[in-house]
């Protein structure tokens, strides 16, 4: 596939977060502009990176409107669920509707996938079901680690980016389970995220690429770049709440190339920065 303009390399679109629902036009508004860009732009592939849904994992109208506004881009997409979309993790999750086969099921028979591998020139690329870590002994959980331990092997001895509803860690690969339940589903557990990040610095990982914390954030660690894509949808809690990244709304508009990669967050200039703690907190002391 060749990118439309003159800049080399093949040019992923990462949205993430998109939050979408048939009961108001809350996020719809962001992701007719982010649609008009992408249109405009005519990116190689748009990678949806998960909570394509607005809030309810069972909400099947609302699973069906996400697919229909993103399957109309005339490029092509591949999906990615996060917890908004078939529950949170069972062991280290915050919702109360956790992940099992039905919701998955619901998952595939809207998107078609829940992770997916393939290569574009020298790169090779893997989008994984982040919510099924720490399923709590779940057979789609230990058939996923066997297929990624499989995909990383059958890819070395090239570059490997690799995207996640979830960061791997928020401040250090290393950092207990959280207590909070809150900072707890924020990312993977440490054990998943211990035998992920080995088969990684194994294998070749260059890129993580998350969604799901509706900041944006670019660091390297180890050899391995983690980056968070912002939310298309809206920024999440109150401003005084600890944030890791920065809190703005947009997308990751990525370039690869034989010798690496290009990356730029968009759209936090064009963008409402909608602020979702006020629909659902309320007035202050309410
Ligand atoms: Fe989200
Ligand atoms: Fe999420």
């Amino acid at each position: 596939m060749n990118s439309p303009n003159d800049t080399p390399g093949f040019r992923i679109v990462q949205v993430s977060d998109l939050h979408l629902s048939t009961e108001h036009e809350h996020h719809y508004d962001n992701w007719r502009r982010v649609a008009e860009w992408i249109e405009r732009e005519k990116p190689d592939l748009v990678v949806v990176n998960g909570d394509l849904v607005m809030e309810d994992p069972d909400a099947d109208a609302d699973h069906a409107f996400a697919r229909d506004v993103v399957a109309a881009l005339s490029v092509p997409c591949r999906y990615l669920p996060g917890n908004h979309d078939i529950g949170d993790n069972v062991l280290f999750g915050k919702m109360e509707k956790r992940v099992n086969d039905e919701r998955r099921s619901r998952f595939l028979r809207h998107f078609g996938e829940e992770r997916w591998a393939f290569d574009a020139g020298r790169w090779a690329f893997l989008g994984l079901n982040a919510q099924l870590f720490g399923s709590g002994g779940q057979s789609a959980e230990a058939e996923q680690w066997t297929w990624i331990e499989n995909s990383v092997q059958r890819f070395t001895g090239r570059p490997i980016a690799l995207f996640s509803h979830k960061p791997l860690f928020l401040d250090h690969p290393s950092e207990a389970d959280h207590e909070d339940p809150l900072l707890r589903q924020s990312c993977l557990d440490l054990a998943s995220r211990t035998r992920l990040l080995e088969l990684c610095q194994r294998h070749g990982v260059r890129l993580v690429s998350c969604g799901h914390k509706h900041q944006s954030r670019a660091f390297s660690l180890d050899g391995i770049y983690h980056i968070w894509a912002p939310a298309t949808a809206c920024v999440n809690g109150p401003p005084d709440r600890l944030h890791w990244g920065v809190r703005e709304v947009g997308f990751v508009d990525y370039r690869f190339t034989p010798d690496g990669f290009t990356h730029r967050f968009v759209g936090a200039d064009f963008l409402f920065r909608h602020e979702n703690y006020m629909r659902k907190y309320g007035a202050p002391g309410g």
